[in-house]
């Protein structure tokens, strides 16, 4: 690749607060931010996003570029107005394309007015992208928040290669038809270059969407990048699991602190297996089901009280839509609910945190977890499941996965697998990894490790680029998708 590399992300990579008048500047965490910056650094580039609040945008300007002078980078800032945040953010973004993508379509609220306010802020990001575009630059757009842009730009005369990548899942056909704007988003997306995918089952849906909606476009090929012809382009149709800076997360988990931080954690909770869950405060979660599941698997299996102690750390998040809000109400009764019944001098059954947990705190927490329990009832793919083993350098604990994670197609042969929904089933998945011998929780842990460590953020970051620029990439071998399969009991 020659050209300069141009992001855009709804985020920037920034976390700006105010606290009093001062703005704090903290970088994001998040595992594209490390993958990418070696890239935008090596070849120049920039990034362009929404610094995630309102406010003088003189100042907000300045205090970004001090901040991010020495970072190697340039960053582009999209303002937005407040009814802007309203219909695009909070509206289409997330009353819309979130629950309907995530297959919950009784979530959704199809308020007409959604579609412009998204359509406008896309043709923003467009405008602050072809603002600093230069001639064979390439671009990368990231996430649900930003699918018209490519045609935007398309419209703008900037026809450079473009990249998309969706963080989320694409539903399958029956869902996706319930979207008063199906055709406008399929159609918006042909206009990429290359859309990435994290698993086969979401590409496959949208190759289904697509052959549905538009019977002239037709779609070749077999493996990690498929091509879809519309007339105009040739759209890459590819699948990249996207992961974690597995190094960085292991060199970080046997750091003093950590270990330290680890003993303190079991010294208090002394005998007991922690099964461990940490999700951001969302329905697509499954955080009420798990806790049911919890307290199922303490009613079955009585020999698990005082034993083990369920961490639940919830992240709070989009507090301003009311389904974020009632969501916390039911957790924090839920919560309630079963330390009320169960608990005993000397053993609480869970222990709830919301709010964001430090770097420190979090490693200590994957690192010292005897268990940890995923379980959404959908998911993109779910990085806190590859954290939790990268942390997990004495390679001892057991993953129990949500078949419906995204990460549950690369990590099913190792992981425990549950189906979210089925209270029973998660309950005895949660003894079964109470009860699993020392040998498999090692070989296990092994192998998960092995995985993600192989096909790490960094090989992302290096097969979508690769894929993008190199045209005739089409064949690379592709992991073995999980089908699931009737349990026999
Ligand atoms: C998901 C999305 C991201 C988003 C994140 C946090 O992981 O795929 O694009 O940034 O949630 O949500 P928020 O609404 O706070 O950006």
């Amino acid at each position: 690749m020659k050209g300069r590399l141009i992001i855009a992300s709804n985020r920037l990579p920034i976390v700006l607060t105010k606290e009093g008048k001062d703005w704090k500047v903290e970088e994001g965490t998040g595992g594209l931010v490390t993958a990418l910056v070696p890239v935008l650094k090596n070849r120049g580039g920039i990034w362009i996003g929404w610094p995630g609040t309102t406010g003088d945008r003189e100042e907000i300007e300045e205090v970004i570029s001090g901040a991010t002078r020495d970072s190697g980078y340039r960053f582009g800032i999209v303002h937005l107005e407040p009814q802007e945040i309203d219909g695009f953010y909070y509206g289409f973004a997330n009353e819309i394309l979130w629950p309907l993508f995530h297959d919950l379509q009784t979530h959704c609220n199809f308020d007409p007015s959604y579609w412009d306010a998204y359509i406008r802020v896309n043709r923003k990001f467009a405008a602050k992208i072809a603002e600093n575009y230069q001639r064979g630059d390439y671009i990368w757009i990231h996430d649900y928040h930003l699918m018209a842009v490519a045609r935007e730009l398309r419209r703008m005369g900037i026809d450079s290669e473009t990249g998309f990548f969706l963080h989320i899942p694409f539903p399958s056909l029956d869902i996706f038809l319930k979207l008063p704007w199906r055709f406008q988003i399929l159609k918006a997306l042909l206009h990429y270059d290359l859309i990435g995918f994290q698993t086969v089952r979401d590409r496959t849906n949208f190759v289904q969407c697509v052959k549905t909606l538009f019977k002239d476009i037709t779609i070749q090929g077999r493996g990690r990048v498929l091509k879809a012809f519309t007339g105009e382009r040739e759209v890459g149709l590819g699948v990249f699991p996207i992961s974690i800076d597995f190094h960085a997360f292991a060199r970080k988990a046997i750091s003093d602190e950590v270990a330290k931080r680890a003993w303190y954690i079991h010294e208090d909770l002394p005998n007991r297996h922690l099964i461990l869950g940490i999700d951001r405060l969302d329905y697509t979660k499954g955080i009420p089901h798990k806790l049911q599941a919890y307290k199922r698997a303490l009613l079955n299996f009585p020999d698990l009280r005082r034993k083990v102690t369920l961490i639940q750390v919830v992240v709070p998040s989009r507090k301003r839509i009311p389904r974020y809000e009632e969501l916390k109400t039911q957790i924090d009764r839920l919560v309630g609910e079963i330390n009320g019944e169960f608990t005993e001098s000397g053993w609480v059954p869970v222990h709830y945190i919301f709010r964001r947990l430090s770097t420190t705190e979090l490693l200590a927490y994957y690192r010292t977890s005897e268990i940890a329990l995923i379980t959404p009832l959908k998911d993109g793919m779910n990085l806190v499941a590859k954290e939790y083993c990268a942390a997990n350098v004495d390679e001892n604990g057991v993953l129990i996965l949500s078949e419906f994670a995204g990460a549950a197609s690369q990590l099913h042969r190792w992981a425990i697998l549950v189906n979210p929904y089925d209270v029973e089933g998660v309950a005895e998945a949660i003894y079964r990894a109470f009860t699993m011998p020392g040998e498999e929780r090692q070989r296990r842990m092994k192998a998960l490790r092995r995985s993600i460590r192989e096909y790490d953020i960094y090989w992302w970051v290096d097969s979508f680029l690769r894929a993008g620029i190199a045209r005739d990439l089409r064949d690379f071998p592709l992991m073995e998708e999980y089908i699931p399969q009737e349990v026999k009991t």
